[in-house]
């Protein structure tokens, strides 16, 4: 049995590209038998961004919820919160020795920050913590923590799982085969899902549709989405976002009757009307349930505990094997 693993980071409210992008097609895999699924909330690696309390606690059930909502099987997946296994964070300071610095300077999130800062004219690692710098070796302790053989992710994270593998490489060469080297899982199908604006829907771009919000969100989110200036009766280029969007929702048969109608001239309004209707009539099920859990946070603490004493049995497994190939045991 081959072991996968994933956390998404709590640093803002899911949107249908985290949903359709890495949720669903995670959600998919832990319902084969040939895999044993490892799906986290990584808390720790959200503090690089957030700035409160208030902030970690908000996204942190979102996200958990928004995992249980959208069909994720305690039973079946071990589901933990990344702070309550306090081996990952040992873990993390074994592997900083063996992580050379010039691989964090490449890093991309780092070097972005860098470029960014040059680009400015400030000192290069002006407002850097070393949360964000170290980031990529807390992400290979999540990794390697629990032996995963695959890590579903979006392309942006490919650098990391590249690191992750050189680290493991590091540490076996001179330790010994002690560290499983883990690959990503990329799945080729799944485009990036287009925002808002036509650019990649992500946070950081405030061009997202809330998974979540309520109905009336999503209808102003959808009445935001930009088109051109096209007029109704004049035929619209199908590869428009509005149709993106469409067939995320629907069947193909549903899909080809609406590209035939943008073709034919169906105006934007009510092209948006009729995303609305697909879309809330996807999300409303998985909304409730979602609510339903935002309402009893008691019960999601529940399933994350009983998810951190299975992950904490493998954890411990692996990190005695760690201990004890640097003398530590
Ligand atoms: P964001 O870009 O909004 O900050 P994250 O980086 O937190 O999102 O991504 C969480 C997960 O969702 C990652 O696995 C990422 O690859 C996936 N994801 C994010 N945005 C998209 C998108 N627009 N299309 C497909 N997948 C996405
Ligand atoms: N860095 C990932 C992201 O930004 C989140 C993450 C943290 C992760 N630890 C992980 C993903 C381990 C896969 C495996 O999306």
């Amino acid at each position: 049995m081959k072991r996968v693993l994933t956390g998404i980071k709590p640093t803002g409210y899911a949107h249908i590209g985290n949903y359709f992008g890495a949720i669903k097609p995670a959600i998919e895999l832990s319902k084969h038998d040939d895999y044993e699924c490892f799906y986290f909330i990584a808390d720790y690696h959200a503090l690089t961004t957030l700035n409160s309390k208030a902030e970690m606690k908000e996204y942190f059930y979102n996200i958990a919820c928004t995992w249980l909502a959208c069909g994720l099987d305690p039973k079946k997946v071990v589901f933990y919160r990344q702070s309550d296994i306090k081996e990952d964070f040992e873990l993390n300071w074994i592997l900083c020795n063996v992580t050379p610095k010039g691989l964090m300077n490449r890093a991309h999130a780092y070097k972005a920050c860098v470029e960014k800062n040059e680009a400015n004219g400030l000192d290069r690692d002006d407002k850097v913590n070393m949360g964000l710098y170290n980031y990529p070796i807390l992400m290979s302790a999540d990794i390697m923590l629990f032996d995963a053989d695959y890590v579903p992710v979006g392309l942006d994270q490919k650098q990391h799982i590249e690191i992750a593998r050189d680290i493991a490489h590091n540490f076996n060469i001179k330790y010994g085969e002690t560290l499983k080297e883990p690959m990503e899982y990329i799945d080729e199908n799944n485009n990036t899902l287009v925002g808002l604006d036509g650019r990649k829907m992500s946070k950081s771009y405030n061009n997202t549709i809330r998974l979540f919000g309520d109905e009336n969100e999503l209808k102003k989110a959808i009445f935001r989405v930009v088109t051109d200036s096209r007029l109704p009766g004049e035929p619209k280029d199908v590869d428009c976002t509005v149709n993106k969007l469409y067939k995320l929702f629907v069947s193909e048969s549903e899909a080809k009757e609406f590209e035939e109608d943008l073709l034919k001239g169906l105006g934007w309004g009510d092209a948006k009307k009729r995303l609305f209707e697909v879309a809330n009539r996807y999300l409303s099920p998985m909304r409730e349930k979602f609510n339903y859990y935002m309402a009893h946070k008691k019960e999601v603490d529940a399933i994350l505990d009983a998810g951190a004493e299975k992950a904490r049995i493998v954890a411990r497994k692996v990190l005695r094997r760690v201990r004890k190939a640097i003398g530590a045991e």
